[in-house]
């Protein structure tokens, strides 16, 4: 029997980027997607395997970061009352179809290397925080500025805080993780 493999790749491509586009509505429309998408799918995804690999309290922060990422959607859809509900993106529905394709063999892999899952998904929710806090979002940023829309300006920057946070939370969490897998289990 052929075991499955999970790799840290494989579950970076759960990550969705937000498109920037030259209309800052649409801009917003694809940040409102990625963030609920998080919110709902991707981050209740990464608690689950938490939960099953035995870790309650990093399935918490998952769970923590989860909520973050639905107050990042709402804080913009205040601005944009009208917006409804999103187009998919295309990229977004790439990445829920990555986390599919995983879940078909993440079940069995969680009982065989549950350490293994935990520690990928934590360095892939640090990759994709940075990137958000480092890039995409600093470019909305800007992009708000340039067009004199300070309100949004000020979402994106409370947002680019906010993923910065998360970065540093989950860094800490996965140091924790591996000083612990480190240490000998008294006898
Ligand atoms: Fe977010
Ligand atoms: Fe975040």
């Amino acid at each position: 029997m052929t075991s499955p493999e999970i790799t840290e790749a494989m579950i970076f491509e759960c990550f969705a980027a937000a498109q920037q586009n030259d209309d800052m509505d649409k801009t917003a429309a694809s940040f409102v997607d990625v963030e609920e998408y998080e919110n709902q799918i991707m981050y209740p995804e990464f608690a689950r395997w938490a939960e099953q690999a035995g870790y309650p309290e990093l399935a918490s922060l998952f769970r923590k970061v989860a909520g973050e990422e639905k107050l990042h959607a709402v804080w913009l859809r205040e601005l944009y009352q009208e917006m409804g509900q999103p187009p998919r993106g295309e990229d977004t529905q790439r990445a829920i179809d990555a986390l599919e394709t995983i879940r078909a063999n993440c079940d069995a892999l969680i009982k065989m290397n549950p350490e293994g899952v935990v520690e990928k998904a934590l360095a892939v929710a640090i990759s994709v925080e940075e990137r958000e806090y480092r890039d995409i979002y600093p470019r909305f940023r800007d992009q708000a500025i340039a067009e004199q829309n300070t309100r949004a300006a000020e979402v994106y920057q409370r947002v680019v805080d906010s993923e910065r946070e998360h970065a540093n939370w989950f860094r800490k969490a996965l140091e924790e993780f591996q000083a612990n897998m480190a240490t000998p289990v008294p006898a």
